[in-house]
């Protein structure tokens, strides 16, 4: 027999004793693809027959599909690591009706596989706007002034004393920043670097109205944005079209030692071409949160220091995480109840 310790999953209790207010079999039964924070699942707990993963093991799209039959899941709370592609979607049983995802980023599932087979897909909008600018902002600070050089040095005890010259970055005021993809967080991250004494320009499908656009510099045509922008900042969807955005000819296109931040997805920038910008200082540094093929990043990163380089941390405060897990379950709840899932993308 498998004990507990050895299921990828530890399946609740749904005995009257263990959950005594609750009405057991009118419970649906949900299936959480990784550990979530403790406020989020007691919540699952207490509303449904949840399944957790207090290991937090990271399962393939065809173990999940396959996780949910055996648990009869009527839903799954997935998250942005989890690649739920066609044949994970199709494998899915009929009997789970949502997927909702602890992401604003929906790059990971097959959307089209999902609306194929009448799956209602949602994501968490708007909680983690604040929390992923103050990281663009974090990282365009750290690109600047050279903040990891300045750690690593302190660490490896080759810190000798203050001199004129050390470590000596880039004044962020008075620079032009660039942002492609104004949505809410492009328009969160120009906020907090208005603050900064720095230009906005940006570049949207949509040009907006003049009482969100604040002065900000609009560019219909993101090429004729990139001579103007010091500071490049990036804030579109990952997708097939956008795959490897930011080339080689358009980092030409930049001021030469301009900066590059990503808070979007890895995917979106061409990783050898910023390497070898990096590498001859045609961009002056640059400011990753996220990576194609994450966690296994293109190994050239680790050895340049001015790559100011951090492990997808764009939501991850308490407040956020709980955020999107309260919303993750709000979309549950109403599809449960027959309902539309407020945050419905499929
Ligand atoms: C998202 O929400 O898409 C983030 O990248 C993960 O928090």
């Amino acid at each position: 027999m498998t004990s507990p310790a050895e299921l990828p999953f530890a399946a609740q209790s749904d005995s009257p004793a263990s959950h005594p207010s609750a009405q057991p079999s009118a419970r649906p039964v949900l299936l959480l693809t990784r550990r979530l924070p403790e406020a989020v699942e007691a919540r699952a707990s207490r509303d449904y027959r949840a399944v957790l993963n207090p290991e937090d093991r990271a399962f393939s799209g065809a173990e999940i599909a396959a996780r949910a039959a055996e648990v009869g899941a009527d839903a799954v709370l997935c998250c942005a690591g989890d690649r739920l592609d066609s044949a994970a979607i199709a494998a899915l049983p009929q009997r789970v009706r949502v997927l909702a995802t602890f992401s604003v980023g929906t790059d990971h599932i097959d959307l089209e596989a999902a609306r194929a087979r009448g799956l209602t897909v949602s994501n968490t909008p708007d909680v983690l706007t604040d929390a992923t600018a103050d990281i663009a902002l974090l990282l365009l600070l750290g690109a600047a002034r050279r903040a990891s050089e300045g750690e690593r040095m302190i660490r490896a005890n080759a810190w000798t004393g203050w001199t004129p010259t050390q470590l000596m970055g880039t004044h962020v005021g008075g620079k032009r920043l660039g942002i492609v993809g104004m949505g809410r967080i492009g328009q969160a991250v120009a906020a907090r670097a208005r603050a900064f004494g720095m230009t906005i320009h940006y570049s949207n499908r949509r040009r907006l109205t003049p009482d969100l656009e604040l002065g900000a510099t609009y560019h219909a045509d993101p090429e004729a944005m990139l001579p103007e922008c010091d500071v490049l900042s990036l804030h579109f969807p990952a997708t097939a079209e956008t795959r490897h955005w930011l080339n080689a000819e358009r980092i030409g296109r930049l001021p030469p030692g301009a900066i590059l931040i990503n808070t979007a997805r890895g995917s979106v920038v061409d990783d050898e071409a910023v390497i070898a910008a990096l590498k001859t200082g045609r961009l002056a540094s640059a400011g990753l949160d996220v990576f194609e093929n994450e966690p296994n990043l293109h190994p050239g990163y680790r050895d340049l220091p001015n790559a100011f380089l951090l492990p997808h941390l764009g939501s991850a405060t308490v407040e956020t995480r709980n955020a999107m897990g309260f919303k993750a379950l709000d979309n549950i709840d109403a599809v449960m109840a027959g309902r539309p899932a407020p945050d419905r993308v499929v």
